[in-house]
């Protein structure tokens, strides 16, 4: 089931009314306000328990429609929109006068994407401007890769739910700062690092991922309920046995032929062998933990090259030091 022609209208029409609209992407579930409202975009913080400083992405039905957007476009970021647009990639540049500061948390630069999705495109195209949308989710917590997991996360809260079936990628697009005289990596997604370098033709530099670079990103991001523990994949059966032993309710990530074996906790999770498949599945399998009553999460990190390294830095941040409220 996917939206139509007269969703599209109706979602154009709560857009242009200040309203917010969930819609798919490729990567992960929007949530989507008229770029040039100020005050909608003040309600997309509100809703999602985000400091209003956290800058956004502006997304866009185009690569032609960029100039309209940022100033001072490089060849670099030329190359890659053309390339790699509608795509999993957002770009980093110098914000255009049409972007408002609330959109960008008061930075001069402005995050720029053309997503892959029919719907979104549909929705870009009828609405003719630009929609600020970050993940549809509260701040913190695992991206909605349906919408199912949008209802779940914000209910009524959203002025209208645009279905566009599971998202194809399932984690967020890579962010690349433009703005420098060489492109760098502020967030991995799902254009790979070895996708972008071949485009621009040199290597490109990664956040190490425990550091934060990008504003709005905290150490303990896109994070279930139940804690989540990295450990060496040859202990992680053994760790998770223990702490199942101990009281807690655990579960595994596990690479499916061990799944099978594994039979003294809680709930196993077995992960798909190739990396397009973990990472359109990582947030549904958090999720899952979660719902199954899960209190310790039990994963190890997979390779750091092509998705693997956005999985890793999305486990990375699960598992990152809670904030105490
Ligand atoms: O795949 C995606 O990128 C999804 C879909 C909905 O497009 N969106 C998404 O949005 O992940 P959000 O708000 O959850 O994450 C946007 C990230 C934030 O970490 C923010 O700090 C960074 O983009 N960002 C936005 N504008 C920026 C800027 N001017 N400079 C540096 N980082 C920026
Ligand atoms: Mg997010």
């Amino acid at each position: 089931m996917t939206a139509s022609t007269s969703d599209i209208k109706q979602a154009v029409g709560v857009l242009r009314a200040g309203g917010l609209v969930a819609l798919p992407t490729e990567t992960v579930y929007g949530l989507g306000a008229n770029a040039e409202d100020p005050a909608a975009v003040a309600r997309i913080f509100q809703v999602k328990g985000r400091p209003s400083t956290h800058p956004l992405i502006v997304h866009i039905g185009h690569a032609d429609l960029l100039d309209d957007w940022v100033e001072d476009v490089p060849a670099a970021a030329r190359l890659l929109a053309e390339h790699l647009w509608p795509g999993p990639l957002t770009l980093v540049l110098r914000r255009g006068r049409r972007v408002p500061l609330e959109a960008t948390g008061g930075l001069d630069t402005v995050a720029v994407r053309v997503p892959d999705h029919p719907v979104a495109l549909a929705l870009l195209a009828a609405f003719g401007g630009g929609v600020t949308a970050p993940s549809a989710n509260r701040f913190g917590s695992v991206s909605p890769t349906t919408t199912d997991h949008v209802r779940a996360e914000l209910g009524g809260a959203v002025d209208f739910v645009l279905e566009g079936g599971p998202c194809a990628v399932g984690v967020e697009s890579t962010i690349v700062d433009v703005t420098g005289d060489t492109p760098s990596i502020l967030r991995p997604g799902g254009v790979t690092r070895e996708e972008l370098e071949a485009v621009v033709g040199c290597p490109l530099e990664v956040p190490s991922s425990s550091r934060v670079r990008v504003p709005g990103q905290h150490p303990s991001h896109y994070a279930p309920r139940a804690r989540v523990v990295l450990v060496e994949p040859d202990k992680v059966v053994a760790e998770a046995e223990l702490a199942q032993e101990l009281g807690h309710r655990v579960g595994v990530f596990l690479p499916a032929s061990f799944a099978d074996d594994v039979t003294k906790v809680h709930a196993v999770v077995p992960l798909p062998r190739s990396p397009v498949d973990y990472a359109r599945g990582l947030y549904g399998f958090l999720r899952e933990l979660d719902e199954r009553g899960c209190d310790l999460i039990f994963a190890s990190l997979p390779v750091e090259e092509g998705l693997g390294l956005a999985i890793a830095n999305r486990l990375r941040r699960a598992a990152g030091p809670r904030p105490t409220v």
